[in-house]
């Protein structure tokens, strides 16, 4: 086990454990974003640079600090480690440029976008981003692709995260994923046509953290706070079956995998139950989905409130602002 402290909370971790899940297990606002890890994807991270961290003290054996700040999706901690999150001006400074550079060729066309209201760079720009770009240059655009006949790639959004590649790669039969070309060039391979015949293809819609890739039975028909998200489940021989509804009245309008308070799936869905049970006689309802209050599809959007998760919340908060050790946070987002 090691002791590491983030932001001047210190959780003991099992050995290997990068900084970023070790922030996880504090949860709250010390965990840094992350827009190209994934944990229930192997080998992901690295690629996208926004959960630079400040590492001020190695480890107990050796002190010193680490030279740069690090990619705490990466970066394992050591024993005696401290490092800083938000409590680091030069963090926030360069978490502010890594936007900046996300945003170069990423177009700002939220309003006609179908991930609007659940795309992490979305969300990013807001806490992070600078109201003006300093960018000259035309940005690079591409035709709209289809990926099958239920995907549609549109590259010019794309921020080359590599989370679709290792959806293709490790949950199809076949290695067909690919980015293609280097630097500015670089796109998402159509070797990724191949995999959509494949049951597990459409995960990559719900791991894309913008709106590169959506759901084509979908787009268009409804922007997403204007739907009900409901908890329901099918007995289905491919996957786990368990699924969130978005509804409109008794209409299913999408079927996506169920993600966690990091957006992360932890149970992917099979394309039978994402794509061909669009009734909700097929489907059984357990209730609301739970939908962080500062999230924009919580618009209209009532459930029970579990007054002692709410109890715990105000607790974390007001812990956290004393500085002191968080309880275990339970609560989950669509
Ligand atoms: S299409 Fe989406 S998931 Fe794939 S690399 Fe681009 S941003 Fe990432
Ligand atoms: S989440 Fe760590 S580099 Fe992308």
């Amino acid at each position: 086990m090691a002791k590491v402290t983030i932001d001047g909370i210190e959780v003991e971790v099992a050995d290997g454990t990068t900084i970023l899940n070790a922030a996880r297990q504090i949860g709250g606002d010390v965990v840094p974003p992350a827009m190209c890890y994934y944990s229930s994807l192997k080998e992901t991270g690295g690629k996208c640079r926004v959960c630079l961290v400040k590492v001020t003290q190695g480890s107990a054996k050796d002190p010193r600090p680490m030279p740069k700040l690090v990619a705490s999706c990466r970066t394992p901690v050591m024993d005696g480690m401290v490092v800083q999150n938000i409590s680091s001006a030069e963090v926030l400074e360069a978490r502010k440029g890594v936007v900046e550079f996300l945003l170069l060729n990423h177009p700002l066309d939220c309003p006609i976008c179908d991930q609007a209201g659940e795309c992490d760079l979305q969300n990013l720009a807001y806490e992070h981003g600078a109201a003006k770009t300093r960018y000259e240059e035309e940005r690079r655009t591409f035709e709209k692709i289809d990926i099958g006949d239920k995907i549609k790639l549109h590259m010019t959004r794309c921020i080359l995260c590599y989370r679709c590649t290792f959806v293709a790669d490790q949950l199809t039969n076949n290695r067909v994923h690919g980015v293609l070309n280097r630097g500015d060039a670089s796109e998402i391979s159509t070797y990724i046509e191949k995999a959509v015949d494949n049951d597990f293809s459409g995960n990559m819609i719900d791991v894309c953290p913008v709106g590169a890739l959506t759901d084509k039975t979908f787009r268009f028909k409804s922007r997403v706070w204007f739907t009900k998200p409901l908890d329901a489940h099918r007995d289905c021989p491919t996957c786990s079956g368990k699924v969130v509804l978005w509804t409109k009245g008794e209409e299913v309008l999408r079927v996506s995998a169920r993600k966690d308070q990091y957006g992360e799936v932890k149970e992917f869905i099979c394309n039978e139950c994402r794509y061909d049970h669009k009734n909700m006689k097929d489907w059984v309802v357990e209730g609301p989905r739970h939908i962080e209050r500062n999230s924009v599809i919580s618009q209209n959007h009532y459930e029970k409130i579990d007054l002692q998760k709410l109890k715990l919340e105000v607790d974390r908060q007001l812990t956290f602002q004393k500085g002191k050790q968080l309880p275990q946070s339970n609560t989950s987002q669509a």
